[in-house]
């Protein structure tokens, strides 16, 4: 497998050709933005535990049955995913408030909700992202009312698999965000599962194990991105 040119640059991850038509390689960098860029840094080793965590997740969500777009792992920073045409929206899954939640709604962080919600926000960056409805999204054309019913009963599925998953490793899984794309006419879970994609509390202390430390400045967030690393096992 040959590596080709440079398609995409992300926040967090940079995207290349490769020699086979539909499969590029992903390759995850330090780099660490929050409010829509506006604030910018560097979590040091950071692409290394995205890029380990993310396959060996994907991996386990494969072994139940949910389609997602990982190949192969090259690297510690770099893996060979199915090129996808991402659909441009952020599925937000939350099992207690938290974030723009509590704020929204005005309701305390860490209160559990009587069940899981899902919201979906436009993936749009010169527009920050914002919330939107299915009913938005069908009228922009942004996915059929068949993906989007298939996003929705992927999301939870994760969902119930991680929330289990993270159970044995004392995380608690507050909420993430998802994205998916479209693969040869089906829909398979794309983009990443890591402490910058979900909030990842400890299960006794509540500890925040994930972004939220660089987001607002609560030190020690290498050190959260290697616990949950180290947690792992892999
Ligand atoms: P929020 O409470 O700020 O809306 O975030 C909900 C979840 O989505 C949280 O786990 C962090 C994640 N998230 C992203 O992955 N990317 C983003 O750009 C934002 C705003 C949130």
């Amino acid at each position: 497998m040959a590596v080709k040119e440079m398609i995409y640059e992300g926040k967090a991850k940079k995207v290349f050709a490769t020699d086979q038509a539909d499969e590029v390689l992903v390759s995850y960098k330090d780099d660490a933005t929050a409010f829509n860029g506006e604030k910018k840094g560097t979590i040091v080793g950071k692409g290394v535990v995205n890029n380990r965590m993310s396959n060996h997740l994907m991996q386990m969500l494969e072994e139940k049955g949910i389609p997602t777009h990982y190949i192969k792992e090259l690297s510690e920073r770099d893996t060979i995913v199915k090129k996808v045409e991402i659909v441009p929206l952020e599925v937000i899954i939350r099992n207690k408030a938290c974030g723009s939640f509590s704020k929204r709604y005005g309701v305390a962080e860490g209160t559990e909700l009587k069940q899981p919600t899902i919201e979906f926000s436009y993936k749009n960056d010169d527009l920050g992202d914002p919330l939107i409805n299915t009913y938005h999204a069908l009228a922009l054309d942004l996915a059929s009312e068949a993906e989007i019913a298939e996003i929705e009963r992927l999301a939870f599925a994760v969902n119930d698999a991680l929330i289990a998953y993270f159970e044995t490793i004392d995380i608690e899984l507050v909420d993430f965000k998802l994205e998916f794309g479209r693969y040869h006419d089906t829909i398979v879970l794309a983009d990443e599962i890591s402490p910058d994609t979900c909030r990842l509390w400890d299960i006794h202390t509540h500890a925040r194990l994930d972004k939220d430390r660089f987001r607002r400045d609560m030190g020690d967030v290498e050190e959260a991105y290697l616990e949950v690393y180290k947690r792992l096992g892999i």
